[in-house]
């Protein structure tokens, strides 16, 4: 190690441009690839700002160490930067002008030959996951990485310029309804208790308000036993933001103001000025809260086209008050039986009954399995109305209100990705408001909060509130927003109730008994007792807003060490068996269902 006590590196690898040459630089890293030309040694060196050339001639240097490099070793060298010759340099390359003329060269530490090579795009994931500390060497990782930590700074910048203050939440507390489970953890020292993780600091951060703190911020770690996709894992991040005194009007400002910082600081792009769209607006013509509005294919309305025709499966549908919707797939004529086979998959996989299609014929007829129902003249109307010409064909739910929406939002979907109607440069956001407070949920046979209990209606909803009306509970719409951007949800948020009687009468319509309601949040509701000022916030997925930044599908690629889709981690084997005695410790004791879990997992791994 004589030369790392010696000399200091003076350089990043990655960051070496035309600029240094001539310039004497001592670098550290990791070796990319070393080619052995005979006459020339080359080597690539790694480090997390990029890769640089360097190359040792025998005739000029000791290229005794240089020989025995292999791919990771790590390596202190020193060397002159230089231009390439003409025809030598690589565009690619940030260095790619330049490279390093070797004097010396040391050895640090050897590697193990790795399990990939660092800059294979290709290697499964898996394998990737399991060495995710090699994976994280990437260029593409690294990009990532080092993006999340430039959004978090500007972040706190940014909103500690606009006078919010950072303060850290408790992770070991009570559960915070977000929807999700919660994740548990048993209490060594109160025995038989449990800690729920927080799924968000959503009460803490009112209370926060309560304290008189106006205007608070936090990029909190939340958790969140659900069901994981490509853009959501059981621990990700918030932006988490609350303010006291304001209306829906000042979140939304200042949270455009933040979003067009954060583009212009890392896309160097200006945001155009966002819509806004009802909840309503969304269902009707996207099916989804949150839209992809890249491209049209906005969804029609057959009811007045159908209603009062003879086809069960239409009438069914609409006497239950359910609905009749469609949509027209632009240039999808020559559509066969076996794309309308995989399409109605679709729709089956997203909650949908069914799917009918319809598409014109040569001789100017309409195709369809429901031909038979219908004059051809209607048949004809119904396509119109779909706003099909003789180059598309349509397709059409009949369901209740929410699968119908959902079978059509996913097929719409799939169709803008296989039919290339998505403009992949552009970024939509939108903001989606007047969502409805409540919803109604068949299988607990209760209403249960869209967003969450917390949630202030619009003020002319709280006599209904007050008085128990439930005929209007479906109808009553919430002080809540959501940002969304190209079909995710990158934040959502709301205007509070801030009276303690209100919030009492949202936990009794949420059908919580008042012992319940004390156990759970009576701490909460003393709170509101104590001059509550009017506040309400949002929270940010971090995660998400990296992936859109970072142009991924994949919440993974913005994580340093994230899960795989059944929650664990590759790397470590967690989650993990743990020792008997320390789950006598803390009062658990395993069912006989998690033992034969236990067991069976032992097996697979010996097999
Ligand atoms: P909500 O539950 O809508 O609101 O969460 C806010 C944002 O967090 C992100 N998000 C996730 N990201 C990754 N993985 C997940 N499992 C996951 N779940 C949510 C989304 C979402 O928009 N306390 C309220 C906020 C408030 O009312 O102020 C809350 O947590 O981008
Ligand atoms: P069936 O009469 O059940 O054989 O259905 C006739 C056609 O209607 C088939 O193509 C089904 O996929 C379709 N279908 C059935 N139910 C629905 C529905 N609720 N919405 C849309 N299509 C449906």
């Amino acid at each position: 190690m004589k030369f790392v006590r010696e000399l200091k590196r003076t350089e990043y690898c990655g960051n070496i441009t035309s600029e240094h040459i001539g310039k004497k630089v001592v670098l550290m890293g990791w070796v990319n690839t070393r080619r052995d030309h005979g006459s020339l040694i080359f080597i690539d060196l790694r480090d997390r700002e990029g890769l640089v050339q360097v190359v040792f001639d025998p005739n000029k240097a000791d290229t005794s160490t240089s020989k025995e490099l292999r791919n990771e070793y790590v390596v202190a060298l020193e060397g002159i930067v230089r231009a390439r010759p003409d025809g030598m340099k690589n565009a690619k390359l940030k260095s790619g002008e330049v490279e390093v003329e070797g004097v010396r060269c040391e050895i640090l530490n050897q590697a193990a030959t790795p399990p990939f090579q660092i800059d294979d795009e290709n290697v499964n994931e898996v394998l990737r996951l399991k060495y995710r500390y090699l994976d994280l060497r990437s260029p593409r990782l690294q990009k990532n990485i080092i993006t999340r930590h430039r959004v978090a700074q500007l972040v706190r910048k940014f909103l500690s310029d606009n006078g919010f203050l950072e303060v850290e939440t408790p992770i070991l507390y009570k559960s915070t309804p977000e929807g999700a489970r919660d994740y548990l953890v048993p209490s060594r020292v109160n025995p038989g208790t449990f800690y729920a993780l927080p799924q968000s600091p959503q009460i803490l951060k009112q209370l926060l308000m309560v304290s008189g703190y106006d205007r608070y911020f936090q990029i909190a770690r939340c958790f969140r036993d659900e069901d994981l996709r490509a853009d959501r894992q059981p621990e990700f991040s918030q932006i988490d933001i609350e303010m006291s005194f304001i209306d829906v009007e000042d979140i939304i400002e200042i949270n455009e103001k933040m979003l067009r910082m954060i583009w212009k600081e890392i896309k160097g792009q200006d945001v155009p000025p966002i819509k806004r769209i009802t909840f309503q607006e969304a269902m009707d013509k996207y099916g989804s809260d949150k839209p992809d509005t890249r491209f049209e294919m906005h969804i029609q309305d057959l009811t007045s086209a159908v209603a009062g025709t003879d086809f069960k499966v239409f009438n069914d549908a609409l006497s239950r008050g359910g609905v009749v919707r469609g949509l027209c797939v632009p240039g999808g004529s020559a559509f066969t039986r076996g794309q309308f086979d995989k399409l109605t998959e679709v729709a089956k996989k997203n909650g949908g009954k069914g799917l009918i299609w319809m598409k014109p014929e040569a001789d100017g007829t309409i195709a369809s399995p429901i031909s038979k129902f219908f004059t051809p003249e209607k048949l004809k109307e119904i396509f119109a109305k779909l706003g099909c010409t003789s180059k598309d064909c349509g397709l059409i739910v009949a369901d209740d209100f929410d699968p119908a929406c959902s079978a059509l939002s996913a097929l719409r979907l799939q169709l803008g990705r296989e039919l290339k109607l998505i403009d992949h440069s552009k970024y939509n956001f939108l903001w989606v408001i007047d969502f409805p407070l409540l919803e109604y949920s068949p299988n607990d046979k209760r209403w249960v909060a869209r967003h969450h209990p917390f949630t202030s209606p619009k003020d002319e909803s709280f006599d209904d509130l007050m008085n128990n009306n439930e005929k209007a509970y479906g109808k009553i719409l919430a002080k809540a927003y959501d940002l969304v951007c190209n079909g995710y949800e990158m934040g959502g948020g709301s205007i509070r109730i801030y009276r303690n009687e209100i919030q009492q009468a949202m936990f009794r319509l949420l059908g919580m008994s008042e012992e319940e309601t004390k156990n759970k949040f009576g701490f909460f509701l003393d709170a509101l007792k104590y001059g509550t000022p009017p506040h309400g916030g949002i929270a940010w997925g971090m995660d998400r807003l990296v992936m859109l930044l970072m142009e991924t599908d994949a919440i993974r690629e913005v994580i340093a060490f994230p899960k795989t889709a059944k929650a664990s981690d590759l790397m470590s084997d967690a989650p993990s068996e743990v020792n008997r005695d320390q789950l006598v410790e803390v009062g658990v004791r395993l069912t006989a269902q998690a033992e034969k879990a236990i067991e069976d997992a032992k097996a697979n791994q010996s097999k």
